[in-house]
Parts: C-alpha cells; structure tokens; sequence
C-alpha cells in the first residue's frame, strides 16, 4: 500500500480540469459539515477571509492607480525639461504600499489557514480512525483493505490541498475576476466587449482540447490503478515468484501494463501540455489586438493614455485566476467526493453492543459469598444489575453452549447448521474436520465478530448477547494460525495481551509458552524490536509468541485456532505442558490439523460442512470407525 502525497494539483491551471470528473453527491451538506470541524476556527476563517478580500483588492487597485500615475504625472511631463517628481514619488510609494498591504494579508491568510487546515485535519482522522476501529468485522468482508487505505491517505490528503490552498485560491480567482472585469468596464466598454469576444474563443479551445484530453486522463488514472496493483501483488509474491521462476513472465505482465500506461499518459499530455502555450500566445495575441485597438482609440481621441495603460495590465491579470479557477474548482470538487467518502466511513452503523452484564474481578468473602473486588484475584464474576439496582454476581467458571445453532456470513448459504456442543469448566474441547467445514466460525460466534441467525450460545448460563462485547472478550484469549505482530519489542508484544502485566509476568507467560528460549538467543532479548509484522521471526516463534500473549492475559476460556500448527512436535509437547497447568480449571477450545494434539481432549467433535457429525473422546471416536478414523488413521499413513 503506498501512502505516497500526490502531488497537488491546487492552482495548476487546467491539468485539473482536464483529468477525470468526480462529482460530489451534495456540496452544501457536505460543505457544512467540513466546516463544523472548524467551528474553534471561526475567529481565524473571518481574518482570513477578510485579508484574502484586502489582497484582491490592493492587486486591483494597485493596477487602477496606473491610470492617474500616466495621465497626471507622465504624460504633462513629456517633453518638459524642469519638473518637480515630488508627486509622481509620492504616486509610486503610494502604488507600493497599496502592493505591500496586499502581500501582507495574504501572507497572513496563508500562514493563518496552515493552521485552520492541519488543526481541522486532525479532528477529521481521529474521528475516522475511531469510526474504523468500531466497524464491525462483517464491513471487512465486502471492503478491501486498500479502499479503508486511501480513505486516509488520498482522501485526507486532497482535502487538505483544499483546505489550506484550494479556498483562499478560489476566493481570491473569483473576487479578482469579478472586480477586474467591473474596473475593465467602468474603463472602457469597447475593449471589455472585445475581450469577451476573445475569451469565448479562449474558453471554445479550452473544450474542444479539454474533451480529447479527458479521455486519456480516464485511461490513465486506469492505467496507473492496475500497474500500482500488479506491482504491490508481485512485491508481495516476491517468493512465490522466485521460486517459480516467474520473473521473465512478470517482467513481460508488467511490460504490457507499462505500456498501456505510457501510450494514455501521452495522449493525455500532449493535449493538456498544448493547452499552456496556446492559452499564453492567446492571452498574448489578445494583449496585441486589445494594445492596438486602444491605441487608436486614444489618437482618436475616445480614449485617455492612462486608462490604456491601467486596461492592458489588467487584460493580463484577467485571464489568470480565470483558467485557474476553473482547475481549482475541479479539484475542490473531487476534494469534497472524497470527503464524502471519509463520512461515509464515519458514519458507517457502528458494532452494536446491547449487552449490559460485565465482568469484574470477584472474591469470596468470610460468608463463602462472591462479591466484587477492585483488584485482580484471579477469580471472576458476571455481574448483572437487577431492576432494584441489585448487583448480581454469578461466578465466571468457563462454561460455554451451542445450542442449536445456525449461522451464515451472506444470509444465504448456512455455513453452521444444528450446532449443539457444550465445554463444562476446565474441559478442553477439539472441534476437528476438513477445511471450510466451519471450525473457524464457530470460534467467532463465540467471540460475537458474528452473530448468530438462529439459536443461543450460553456462556456460563447466560445468552452471550446479555454480554457486554468487550467483557465477553476479555473472558477468552484467541491464538490464530497467523499471528499479527505489531511493530515494537518483543516484551510489548507479549504485554498486548494484558496492558497492565509487569516484565516478570510477561517472563513467566512466555516460559509456560515455552518462547523463553528462543526470545533469549534474540540479539537483545525480551527487547529486540520486531519489524514489520515480524517479518524477521519465523513462522513458529511468532505463535510461540502469540501463545504466551495469550498466557499473559490468563483467561478463563482459550480459543487455539491451528495456533501450533507452524511448530515442530517436540516445542508443541513443552507448549502443552506449560499450558496444562495454566489452563487448569478453563475451559479451551482446540482447533487442530495434528490430530496426535486433540487425543487427550474431553470430547471431540467432527464437524462436516457445517453440520457436527460424530463427537466423543478419542478412543470412542476410534471405535466408531468412522470420519474421525479415517482422518486420524489418513494422517499415520502420510506421516
Ligand atoms: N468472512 C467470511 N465471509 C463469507 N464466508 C466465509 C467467511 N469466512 C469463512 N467463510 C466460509 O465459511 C465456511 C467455513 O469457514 P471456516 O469456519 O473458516 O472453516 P474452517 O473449518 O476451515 O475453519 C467456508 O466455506 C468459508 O468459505
Ligand atoms: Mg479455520
């Protein structure tokens, strides 16, 4: 994923408009609320607003004061020999400061909106970054990863070119053109007429190359989209394409891809790069006409030298922030498409949790009752608030059942049919079957990430939707087949399973997972930083680690979902005499390729295409002679 800033295409004139369209849904709405971020900000927006009307004004202005500079102080002095230049100087420095006064407040302006635009950012990524982490994993299954992606990198980056550049830019081009073409036609109707005539001209062009060119710009952005995507899969697969020596292929996929960028990229730039110099030789084409028109306006008569002077120099301010406001406004436009995706996210229905039992740290009292503790005991309780503001304390034992159970991920296809299993307290239960039957879900039904279509899951007697979601998953560790390390020490990676563990608790943890060993051959131990989802581990120390992250947080129910299957026999023997004793009394539940792993487990249940098929402890199961046979005695013939 590349989180590279494009470059901002604010105040290039015409690329913009030339590239691809995007229209946002509603302006006004959206508008609103980009600036309800900015409501701390208002004092600051009505400066800015004010000193970007100062800058337009004093550009105007400065220009119009050409005309008494010429006609008062140039013209009565040609040919005069004895003049006094005390009022032409006065003239200039008068002219000077009118510039000045506008450098100055836009200067302000921009240094002001700097902080308006990061400030205003800010709260917008936080206020997404919290809406994503509240998505509910369901959003996961029918968004990629590189859509969320650039929600925060091209998204927030385009609205912030719009924030800090694209509103002072769009003002200033408005009100400028506005006021110039008001001063043009209070100084002369005649040219103002003739400019118009050239500026429908100008704008014709503009179409007629803006339409051969947008196409290109569509294919482009294409081009590009599918070439990045081929680069990242292949950077990705770099092993697999080793290994299979697909790197000629690769090389060719991505020639072709190449190409096809290439040829886009140059249709669209030889219209838009054509664009600059026929609109300068325009402007300029139009400056002569307008020069020689108005010159014979003034031998004529019709017409003072000065206004002339101050007509010209405005005829070339004029067509600037117009072809710049047109690129501008394309860009505020996509910037607030984006941002209407970056609401979208926000406003996504956020994982619901109507659970109202909690968890807490318990104790027995002298009586032998169960009351709340403040402090961790070990022991845990649900804790229920009766309707006369009773708390009700049942004891957390592990004690978990399906009962008949159904469940599909699209509403369609059941991928859970009739499950009814229960695991008493203590007890270790092996879910066992062919991949996809469904082992993987059922441990997220468990975990609530799904819930279910029909049927109950209890949890030590209560309806797991009572369960407040965080406490419910406070109750259960998960170790996956893949482990997901974040960037930091080994120590803190472990301590992510229970933030407020100490060093010599996380030691102990990974003793019992039996990742002691080979965290201390790590060059600096316990502190060696592990990089970009441990990449420089293998694939079994990091379960190992996964492993004694989940010791770490000592929970009543564990979920060991194929979390050894990266690790030799001989380590995963340790792991399991090291976790023997710290899941006595919980409950686990196992899921395992090995089956040599499950042999000791309470009971084992063999699930089939979603259905449970055969259950019972290892030697039963034999007996039986059935499913469990076949893929307990198929492994021995492998191995
Ligand atoms: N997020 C998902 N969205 C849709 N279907 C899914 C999802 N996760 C798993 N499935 C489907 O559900 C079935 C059971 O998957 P799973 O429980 O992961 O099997 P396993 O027994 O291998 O763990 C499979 O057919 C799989 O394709
Ligand atoms: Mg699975």
């Amino acid at each position: 994923m590349s989180n590279d800033k494009k470059p901002t295409n604010m105040g290039r004139p015409g690329m913009h408009a030339l590239g691809k369209k995007e229209k946002p849904r509603d302006i006004k709405k959206t508008l609103k609320r980009i600036f309800s971020y900015t409501n701390e900000y208002k004092f600051r927006l009505t400066v800015i607003f004010f000193a970007v009307i100062v800058y337009a004004s004093a550009g105007v202005a400065g220009t119009y004061m050409l005309k008494p500079l010429i006609n008062n102080y140039i013209v009565p002095f040609i040919g005069k020999s004895d003049t006094d230049l005390s009022g032409f100087i006065t003239m200039l420095l008068l002219m000077a400061a009118v510039y000045l006064l506008g450098v100055i407040a836009i200067l302000t302006a921009t240094r002001l909106m700097v902080g308006v635009s990061t400030g205003t950012l800010l709260k917008i990524r936080l206020d997404l970054f919290a809406a994503m982490e509240k998505l509910p994993l369901k959003y996961h299954d029918n968004h990629t990863q590189g859509e969320l992606m650039s929600r925060f990198t091209n998204d927030v980056d385009a609205l912030r070119d719009m924030i800090s550049q694209g509103i002072i830019q769009l003002i200033n081009a408005g009100l400028t053109v506005i006021s110039i073409f008001i001063v043009m036609l209070v100084l002369s109707p005649v040219l103002t007429a003739l400019m118009l005539v050239m500026l429908l001209i100008m704008i014709q062009i503009i179409k007629f190359i803006g339409k051969r060119s947008r196409n290109y710009f569509v294919k482009q952005q294409n081009a590009l989209g599918k070439l990045n995507g081929y680069i990242e899969e292949i950077i990705e697969g770099q092993k697999v394409v080793k290994v299979f020596c697909y790197e000629q292929n690769s090389k060719e996929s991505f020639n072709e891809r190449n190409e096809v960028l290439r040829k886009s990229a140059a249709g669209a730039y030889t219209f838009a790069n054509i664009l600059m110099p026929i609109m300068g030789n325009l402007s300029y084409i139009n400056f002569a006409i307008t020069a020689a028109i108005g010159g014979m306006l003034v031998v004529f008569g019709r017409l003072d030298i000065g206004t002339i002077g101050a007509y010209l120099q405005y005829t070339r301010s004029f067509s600037q922030p117009l072809t710049q406001a047109s690129g501008i406004f394309n860009a505020v436009l996509s910037a607030l498409a984006g941002a209407e995706r970056i609401f979208a996210v926000i406003d996504e229905e956020p994982e619901t949790d109507d659970g109202d039992i909690t968890l807490v740290n318990a104790e027995f009292d002298e009586a032998g009752q169960i009351t709340e503790s403040s402090c961790r005991t070990g022991l845990w309780a649900w804790k229920q608030i009766k309707e006369n503001n009773e708390a009700f304390l049942t004891p957390l034992r592990g004690d978990v059942r399906f009962i008949d159970a159904y469940f599909s991920y699209d509403g369609e296809h059941n991928v859970l049919k009739n499950i009814d299993l229960y695991a008493k307290p203590g007890q270790k239960i092996a879910l066992v079957g062919s991949t996809g039957a469904g082992k993987t879900t059922i441990t997220n039904l468990l975990t609530r990430f799904y819930d279910l279509d029909q049927g109950k899951i209890l949890y030590d007697g209560i309806n797991i939707k009572r369960i407040k979601k965080d406490d419910l998953r406070h109750s259960l560790a998960m170790v996956l087949q893949d482990t997901h390390l974040f960037t930091g020490t080994v120590m803190e990676n472990i301590r992510y399973g229970r933030l407020s563990a100490g060093d010599d608790e996380v030691i102990t943890a990974a003793r019992r997972a039996n990742a002691d060993f080979f965290i201390s051959h790590l060059p600096q131990g316990y502190q060696t930083v592990i990089t970009a989802d441990g990449a420089n581990l293998s694939q079994g120390q990091r379960q190992l680690l996964a492993i004694a992250r989940a010791a770490v947080a000592d929970p009543p129910v564990l979920i060991l979902d194929e979390a050894t299957s990266s690790i030799d026999t001989r380590t995963e023997a340790l792991i399991e005499q090291g976790m023997n004793d710290l899941m006595l009394g919980r409950t686990v539940f196992v899921i395992a390729h090995r089956l040599s792993t499950v042999r000791n487990a309470a009971a084992i249940i063999v699930l089939e295409n979603g259905q449970i098929i055969e259950r019972g402890s290892h030697n039963e199961l034999l007996a039986l002679q059935a499913r469990y046979y076949q893929l307990y005695t198929g492994m021995f013939e492998l191995t």
